[in-house]
């Protein structure tokens, strides 16, 4: 009986057609409600209570959020418990700025890697914090009940903020935890996230940037994909398991929950989902956003970038130590310049601005088929056209000096104005003031990761980007100087603002802060620098601040609306909100796709790939010899699948965004099957419009990653800590077990 239902159900779910890719990232709190029923057709075989529960331990214990302090407000990544010791998994590109701080040219971890052989091997990492999630409630009602009817959107933000505040508070328990709302559906709703930080995090495990970023940023955001993104930290909790600063007396956190690990491996069609802290998205933004950013905003910042990282690519490429310096924050400007490009590509590709228009034109006649709705929400879109349109005329004054007025010494320059300011004023009490808070600067902090050559190379590259991107009578004051003192010149300008400025060098600072000259300042070509764009701004920033200010209160109306309008035209769906760095879920299943008219994509990819784009000594593929040499051997062990090849990484259909990286991507009993690490190129416009086609999460498959640890690295204690789990082979259908004949 119970077999014939079974294959009912099934035959019920392929009648209904393939479950396919799953838009949303879901609130826990919610996902009995909305989701559960759809999850477990697709394949979850947990409770409810066993994925989210305030009372009793569940999934969501295993799920961390990487934080840069001890009250992080959002988290910079996912990670995930891993063992009964606090174990934890992340991707390699989260652990990458902790990892390069604890490195040194002589003990480069980034390039060689590093395996802690024990707790005392293993290396506090000062700047990574781990935030568990206690509970999230719904503060809707509390937040919202300051508002009245008087208040314009301004007052009405303060009196928000002024009321969070004294909520969180009142949530800290004094200071056992760290409690953070946050508004949800453009204001419309706010919510709770209490959480318990333990700011002892150590560095246990990395293989070699070779392995954990290999194919670099000419593979990062792509499919094909063979990049092993994984790093290995660890918990540690006083001795009553309480969060604690770093000593060498705290132990191994004991985890409320922890994942096990599947070596089952994924076929295609398995359910599959991720848990994670996803930081922002854009689904419900207007047409008018989406063009200010395809023709606007992300061209000046791609060409910004773009310049930066052509000037650390050739530093970098060259010096190791220059390398090691720069590789977090090359890393991060090109992951964002990538991103730009691909976003601009796609959203006019994927035709997202078109595909809102025609949102926005049902939504617009919604609207006025009723006077009270057209009275609301009629003004909405028009508000946001004249906003953006602003937008998109001001924004070049604003990010080209902001900026190219912040590199090098006119950066420096910058924090001297208002003493100066003070000086020239004749005020010599402020004066005197301001020198003391200047006297207290760390100057040496301030030159500390860099390299005075890619510096000023930089600032001249800027200065000519800035020049470029402009018409000649609207640059500002300094290309005056330049022109006529060094003939047009800009590297000699920089030649020379770099010998004499007072802003160059700490020596140079320190020296005047001894023995201040103000007048001096008045005349460093820095500073004349850094006032005449700061001036550029100021013209400007009135109108770019008003028509900020304009988006964001429509948003909160014109999403108030389309809610309303959904709820009325489209009863069935249910709306999840934009990411905003809070816990979500999001399910989904294992599945290729097809980039292109004639090509596909397969769902798995093999370390033979690995081979295949090996280049020796090349800057992004290269590869460990050993790890190549096992690869040659087929030397997999009990990582192999059931054709003896190795799978590097796998496509899902979830719905992610930065921030999810180093989730855990589990399957339906909640065993974790690899970590999520990267979105697809096709579907670079994903955050503001979800692609149902196009559109994967890459995952490394964690066979991959303990094949690394194992095998590669031999780290088999860590091996040993894990909770590995393999099914029994699936017995054969009857149909396979007698061949039908003819
Ligand atoms: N695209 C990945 C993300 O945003 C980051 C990958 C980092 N790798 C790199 N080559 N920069 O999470």
């Amino acid at each position: 009986m119970k077999k014939v239902l079974g294959i009912l159900a099934l035959a019920f779910i392929i009648s209904i057609g393939r479950v396919y890719a799953d838009e949303g990232m879901w609130l826990p709190m919610f996902v009995e409600r909305l989701n559960y029923v759809d999850m477990q057709k697709m394949g979850l075989q947990l409770t409810p209570e066993e994925l989210y529960s305030i009372n009793h331990n569940s999934l969501k214990d295993a799920i961390v959020g990487l934080g840069s302090d001890a009250k992080p407000r959002g988290f910079f990544c996912t990670g995930e418990i891993v063992s009964e010791h606090g174990l934890l998994f992340t991707n390699h590109h989260c652990g990458y700025s902790s990892i390069q701080k604890l490195s040194s040219v002589e003990h480069d971890y980034l390039k060689d890697g590093f395996w802690a052989k024990n707790y005392s091997e293993e290396l506090p990492a000062a700047d990574m914090t781990a935030s568990f999630l206690i509970r999230m409630e719904d503060v809707t009602n509390d937040v919202l009940g300051v508002v009245t009817n008087d208040m314009d959107f301004a007052a009405r933000n303060m009196a928000i903020n002024a009321k969070i505040k004294e909520l969180e508070a009142a949530a800290s328990e004094d200071g056992k935890y760290n409690p953070v709302i946050k508004g949800f559906f453009e204001g419309n709703e706010y919510y709770m996230f209490v959480y318990q930080v333990y700011t002892d995090v150590r560095l246990v495990g990395v293989a070699n940037s070779s392995i954990g970023k290999f194919g670099g940023d000419t593979d990062n955001w792509m499919w094909p994909r063979h990049t092993g993104d994984f790093s290995i930290f660890r918990v540690y909790a006083d001795k009553n398991g309480n969060p604690a600063p770093y000593s060498k007396d705290n132990v191994p956190l004991t985890p409320k929950h922890h994942l096990p690990i599947s070596l089952d491996g994924v076929q295609k069609d398995d359910f599959t989902m991720i848990w994670g802290f996803p930081g922002s998205t854009e689904r419900y933004m207007s047409s008018y956003g989406i063009d200010y950013n395809v023709d606007t905003f992300y061209p000046i910042i791609i060409d910004i970038f773009g310049k930066q990282l052509e000037v650390m690519d050739e530093y970098m490429q060259a010096d190791d130590a220059i390398n090691l310096m720069y590789a977090d924050n090359h890393a991060g400007l090109a992951n964002t310049w990538k991103n730009f490009i691909g976003q601009c590509t796609m959203l006019r590709k994927n035709k997202v601005s078109e595909t809102k228009v025609a949102l926005e034109k049902d939504f617009m006649s919604w609207v006025y088929s009723d006077p009270n709705r057209k009275a609301e929400y009629g003004q909405a879109l028009p508000n946001l056209k004249k906003a953006y349109g602003t937008l998109g005329k001001v924004a070049k004054y604003i990010y080209y000096p902001n900026f190219v007025a912040q590199t090098g010494p006119a950066g420096i320059a910058a924090a001297f104005a208002p003493y100066y300011n003070a000086y020239e004023e004749k005020d010599k009490e402020t004066a005197a003031m301001m020198l003391e808070q200047l006297k207290g600067m760390d100057v040496d902090a301030m030159f500390a990761e860099t390299n005075p050559q890619v510096e000023k190379k930089t600032f001249a590259e800027l200065l000519k980007t800035y020049k470029n991107a402009f018409k000649a009578e609207e640059l500002p004051e300094i290309y005056d100087i330049i022109d006529k003192k060094f003939k047009g010149d800009i590297d000699a300008f920089a030649d020379d603002v770099y010998a004499n400025s007072i802003f160059a060098t700490p020596e140079s600072i320190k020296a005047f802060l001894e023995k201040p000259n103000p007048k001096k300042i008045g005349k460093d070509y820095a500073y004349i620098m850094s006032t005449s764009m700061m001036g550029k701004i100021m013209e400007n920033v009135p109108a770019y601040r008003e028509a900020m200010n304009v988006v964001s209160e429509n948003d909160h109306v014109f999403v108030k609306g389309l809610r309303e309008y959904y709820a009325a035209t489209q009863p069935e769906k249910s709306l999840y909100p934009d990411a905003n760095s809070t816990m979500r879920m999001s399910y989904g299943s294992v599945q290729d796709y097809q980039p292109a008219d004639a090509v596909h994509y397969d769902y798995v990819c093999t370390a033979n790939g690995i081979i295949e784009k090996y280049v020796p000594g090349d800057y992004e593929f290269d590869a460990p010899k050993e790890l190549i040499s096992l690869i040659e051997k087929k030397d997999y062990g009990v990582y192999a699948d059931d054709n003896g090849e190795l799978i590097v990484c796998f496509l899902s259909t979830n719905d992610i965004t930065g921030g999810n990286s180093g989730s855990p991507i589990m399957n339906g009993k909640g065993e974790l099957l690899g970590l999520a690490f990267d979105g697809n190129w096709e579907a670079m416009s994903g955050d503001v419009n979800f692609e149902p086609k196009l559109q994967r999460t890459i995952n490394v498959d964690i066979r991959y990653v303990l094949f690394i640890i194992d095998k590669y690295a031999g780290a088999t204690n860590l091996i040993d800590e894990l909770d590995i789990r393999k099914s029994e082979p699936k017995p054969l259908r009857v149909e396979e077990e007698t061949p039908v004949q003819g």
